[in-house]
């Protein structure tokens, strides 16, 4: 139920640092810390490259993802979008292990490519919000998302409860293998639920940006370098999704490659500036567009801030930032959504569980 909320997807965002929570609660072992149950690392380390099978948000979630995994465990990542995969296969390698991303574990285009990898022989996982779906009782192993059932269509604290999953996993993994990860994962993600908490408390600032930025455009660019990209690509889906404007993400090096060319004067680009070794590339781009007329709205994270920034977000491992940055993009999807008069938790043409190909 809704409760005081005017709609689900409001609620969902804001229960995102409780899932965190229950996440580190379900995933912690005896010592306090979170990791993986014995026959899922065991699957994963037999296998010399993982292959990421999603749609949408669960794919752009595997995404940032692929970055964990390569970082913290060193395995080799691929991610590829389901309804793909099947007639674009790539060659695969001798020991493949493969990851469904779902948050219903019911859409058909990813559960089509786990028949064909079943009928090969290739062992899976399911990460999923449903315990016994399609995908989750079709994979060998499942991770819970344990995010409670999400109801809005566009998807919030599943993405951010899917990164929280991977992260375990890849370090759960690379402490296996002996790789350090250089952080405390279970503290990390506790840092992360109070940091959402910040964020969740700051919606009248949101709402005010989406009116500043987005009341009355057409379109909309996000930009980013690294993991920003990827968070990017989420934020402009549930723009569209939701609001109706045209959105797309970027990766900032991309944008003069091409679609520079459709900034005008007063097109809103929001930039994400949380990874400092990317930073002065990305307060480039942000000049760039800005030189032909874009009104720039800049999110960076605490430390890496400039003059002009329009919303800074509290410092969080730089690794998990994407879990703190999709919230304000998310909130302010939900308010352009809002001011614009749009079915928020149902929008046009869209169902919440996408179970034809
Ligand atoms: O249930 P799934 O995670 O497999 O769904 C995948 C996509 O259909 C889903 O993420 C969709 O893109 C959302 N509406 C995005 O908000």
């Amino acid at each position: 139920e809704k409760g005081t909320y005017a709609h689900f997807m409001l609620k969902e965002i804001d229960e995102q640092p409780l899932v965190v929570r229950n996440i580190i609660s379900k995933y912690r072992n005896e010592a306090g810390e979170v990791e993986l149950s014995e026959d899922i690392r065991n699957a994963i380390l037999e296998s010399d490259r993982i292959y990421i099978i999603a749609a949408g948000t669960s794919y752009h979630a595997g995404l940032v993802g692929k970055q964990l995994i390569e970082n913290f465990a060193k395995i080799p990542v691929e991610v590829h979008v389901a309804s793909e995969f099947s007639y674009n296969m790539p060659l695969l390698t001798e020991k493949p292990f493969f990851i469904y991303i779902s948050q219903s574990g019911e859409t058909a285009d990813s559960r089509a490519v786990l028949v064909q990898t079943n009928e090969m022989g290739y062992k899976s996982l399911t990460v999923t919000n449903v315990p016994g779906s399609t995908l989750s009782r079709e994979a060998d192993y499942t991770l819970l998302l344990h995010a409670g059932p999400e109801i809005a269509v566009a998807s919030t604290k599943a993405y951010t409860a899917q990164l929280a999953v991977l992260a375990i996993l890849a370090a759960d993994i690379a402490k296996a293998k002996g790789h350090s990860v250089g952080l405390d994962l279970t503290k990390e993600l506790g840092i992360i639920a109070n940091t959402m908490e910040v964020l969740c408390g700051q919606k009248e600032e949101m709402e005010k940006i989406a009116q500043e930025y987005l009341a009355t455009t057409r379109n909309c660019f996000f930009i980013g370098r690294g993991v920003d990209f990827y968070v990017g690509l989420e934020g402009a889906l549930k723009l569209k999704e939701i609001s109706y404007i045209q959105a797309e993400g970027f990766a900032g090096g991309e944008l003069k490659h091409g679609t520079i060319a459709l900034i005008e004067n007063g097109t809103p680009v929001i930039a994400l500036a949380t990874q400092a070794h990317v930073n002065l590339g990305i307060r480039g781009n942000m000049k760039e567009v800005v030189a032909r007329g874009a009104n720039p709205c800049t999110i960076s994270m605490k430390g890496l801030e400039m003059e002009g920034d329009r919303f800074v977000i509290p410092a969080v491992h730089e690794m998990l930032s994407p879990l703190a940055s999709v919230i304000p993009l998310q909130l302010i999807s939900y308010y352009a959504a809002l001011h614009r008069e749009c079915d928020v938790d149902k929008p046009r043409n869209l169902a919440k569980s996408v179970t034809v190909e």
